[in-house]
């Protein structure tokens, strides 16, 4: 007959309170084990047989199992069998320790005994190892030699033993190995460098952790390793090219950007940063015409650049990373200048002769004219030519160089002088282009003979001037100069047929002066001729001459003379005429006579 609950509960608790004192006596002790998490129901062992008791007197016995906290067994009275009453969690009951048991006590009346029974929980591989953090990241610097270790933090496992954390494995890769250090039961992974690291390269590495336990089939835990790999200066800067070309117009505006150079730096950061420079070993003269950003590379131009000075630059540069310590590279920028038509032409003259003479002949070359220009190419061909209408050409022999030369008739005596304009012009686009003028001087030729304006002249003279009288000058003009102008006078045919000319006249010859010689008499010489020559003192001289016809005039230099009725005794002459004549009676005729001629010699008669 089952005893009512209430009085079961009050016998066990009668018992828990005696157990310890009749521990000793409670000799019989029972052990089995069970596995955890197996399911409710499940016989663990037969403990009314392992007790010898019959299954017959369990409950009237009253047959139970006392537990202090959860009753995880129960007996089943029927059978016998002690049986899992709940489902144990091993790892909730004991955590790590590595055995774990649960113990019960039986307790049975009629005689009242006790039993313990200690009933081992088996762990089962119910647990997978973990990590903490589902990833770790680690810095490791890329200098970092070769079998270094990095400790990884553990995986944990809630089961015990063999159940635990056995192993880890990591994923391949070329930069790292495994290894594992057992610290106790612990073991504690590690990686280990093998292979030297580029950051350049690969600059963060993923690696797969592996925990696995010794479980049966094992589990396994996972935890990514992110591995950041941190730069170092060892990457100098890097230049696309050791040499680059670029053209540039001269004169090109102060300022003005060439090119840009640009180099790169593997590393990061300020290992990566660049500063430009440019050197200038041996080479001031660029560092006055370019200058480079220290920060962007680009080459400005900051002087002149002339093509005629220089037709090419180059420029050399540094780039220079701000690592600690610095590392840096050189590249050359070679500038080819283009040439601008800046320079005009230049005329060069050398006189050949300071004068040219008149009478030159076609073709005589005066001076020589070189041209220059300091461009090159179209840009520094020269053209010449005279732009004024002048009796000269330019005559060329080989480029650049040209004689002037004579090219028509000169004429001192109507242009002594020519202003003769060359024109050099480039082939430049646009055209630049010079002048000089070139001052021929035309020399005298005696190609001149003086020159009486009349061929004839008449000249009067009155009787009885004084000697020494310039009766007449003459004069001749001469073209020609100095010399081949200058005249001298003289007679012509001086010893001429009838009269003797030094008797009568002289001539200065320098001036042209005719002084008489004598006091004429208009009553012996009425006229007389003469011929005047002028002559240059050219060599040979010109000559040419005059006629001159010269006039005497008369004076009243005669008194009329009586002529008849003459008279023996003077002056006193009688004529007898009749008393009786009458008026208008004939008495005498005067006749009187004149030497002199025309007016002088017109005589009136009337008495006195
Ligand atoms: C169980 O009982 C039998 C007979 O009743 C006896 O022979 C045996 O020794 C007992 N065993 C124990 C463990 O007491
Ligand atoms: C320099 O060169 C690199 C690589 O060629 C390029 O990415 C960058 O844009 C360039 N920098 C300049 C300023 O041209
Ligand atoms: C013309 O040429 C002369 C020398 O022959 C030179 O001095 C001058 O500069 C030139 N003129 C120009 C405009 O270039
Ligand atoms: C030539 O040039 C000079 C100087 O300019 C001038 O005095 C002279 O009159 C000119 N001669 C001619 C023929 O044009
Ligand atoms: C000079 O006198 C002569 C003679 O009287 C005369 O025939 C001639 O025309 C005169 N000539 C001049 C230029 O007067
Ligand atoms: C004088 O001049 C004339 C022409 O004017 C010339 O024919 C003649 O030959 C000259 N006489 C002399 C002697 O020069």
């Amino acid at each position: 007959m089952p005893l009512p609950n209430t009085r079961r509960s009050i016998v066990a608790s009668l018992v828990l309170v005696l157990l310890d004192c009749y521990w000793e006596a409670a000799s019989a002790q029972l052990s089995y084990s069970v596995s955890e998490e197996v399911n409710p129901g499940t016989n663990v062992g037969n403990i009314a047989k392992d007790l010898n008791l019959s299954v017959q007197d369990l409950e009237s016995r009253l047959f139970q199992i006392v537990a202090s906290k959860r009753k995880y067994f129960e007996v089943n009275l029927k059978t016998g069998f002690l049986y899992v009453n709940e489902r144990i969690d091993r790892e909730e009951l004991c955590t790590d320790e590595l055995k774990c048991t649960v113990s019960v006590e039986a307790v049975i009346n009629n005689p009242l005994k006790l039993y313990r029974v200690e009933i081992e929980i088996r762990d089962v591989n119910d647990h997978s190892p973990s990590f903490n953090t589902k990833s770790q990241i680690l810095d490791i610097a890329e200098n970092t030699l070769p079998g270094f270790r990095f400790a990884l933090s553990e995986a944990s496992d809630a089961d015990v033993g063999k159940n635990g954390v056995s192993a880890y494995k990591l994923s391949p890769n070329e930069y790292f190995s495994l290894a594992t250090q057992k610290r106790g039961e612990s073991v504690s992974p590690e990686i280990v460098l093998q292979k030297a690291l580029d950051r350049e390269k690969k600059p963060n590495i993923q690696l797969l952790l592996t925990a696995v336990d010794g479980g049966s089939p094992p589990n396994t835990g996972t935890s990514e390793i992110e591995i950041d790999v941190l730069d170092n200066n060892d990457n100098a800067p890097l230049f696309s090219n050791s040499l680059y070309k670029v053209k540039a117009l001269e004169n090109i505006p102060v300022g003005t950007a060439i090119f840009t150079l640009n180099a790169t730096d593997a590393d990061e950061g300020s290992n990566s940063e660049i500063v430009y420079s440019l050197r200038s070993k041996d080479q001031d003269y660029i560092l006055d015409i370019f200058k480079i950003d220290p920060e962007t590379g680009i080459i400005s131009v900051k002087g002149k650049i002339d093509y005629e000075e220089r037709k090419a630059f180059e420029i050399r540069a540094e780039a220079r990373d701000k690592g600690q310590p610095p590392l840096s590279a050189h590249s050359k920028v070679l500038v080819e200048v283009i040439d601008l038509n800046d320079n005009a032409p230049e005329i060069t003259v050398t006189s050949l002769l300071n004068t040219v003479n008149e009478d030159a002949d076609v073709g005589t070359a005066i001076a020589l004219v070189s041209v220059r220009d300091r461009d090159s190419g179209k840009n520094g061909e020269v053209k010449c030519e005279i732009l004024n209408t002048v009796p000269f050409k330019l005559e060329t022999n080989y480029k650049n160089y040209y004689s002037l030369v004579v090219d028509g008739h000169l004429d001192r005596e109507l242009t002594p002088q020519y202003n003769v304009t060359v024109l050099a012009t480039d082939e430049g686009s646009p055209p630049l282009s010079n002048i000089s003028v070139i001052t021929v001087y035309v020399s005298d030729v005696n190609d001149n003979a003086p020159y009486f304006p009349e061929s004839v002249i008449n000249v009067s003279v009155k009787e009885n001037s004084k000697i020494g009288t310039v009766i007449k000058t003459v004069t001749a003009v001469d073209a020609d100069i100095s010399n081949n102008g200058q005249v001298s006078y003289s007679f012509l045919d001086v010893n001429g047929k009838s009269l003797p000319l030094p008797t009568l006249i002289n001539i200065n010859s320098e001036t042209g002066d005719i002084i008489s010689l004598q006091s004429f008499n208009y009553e012996e010489l009425k006229t007389f001729q003469f011929r005047v020559q002028a002559t240059d003192s050219g060599v040979p001289p010109l000559s040419s001459n005059m006629t001159v016809n010269v006039f005497i005039l008369d004076e009243n230099d005669n008194s009329p003379a009586v002529l008849a009725p003459y008279s023996e005794h003077g002056s006193v002459n009688s004529e007898s005429i009749p008393y009786s004549a009458e008026a208008g009676y004939f008495v005498a005729k005067i006749r009187a006579v004149d030497a002199d001629s025309g007016y002088n010699a017109l005589l009136t008669y009337h008495l006195s």
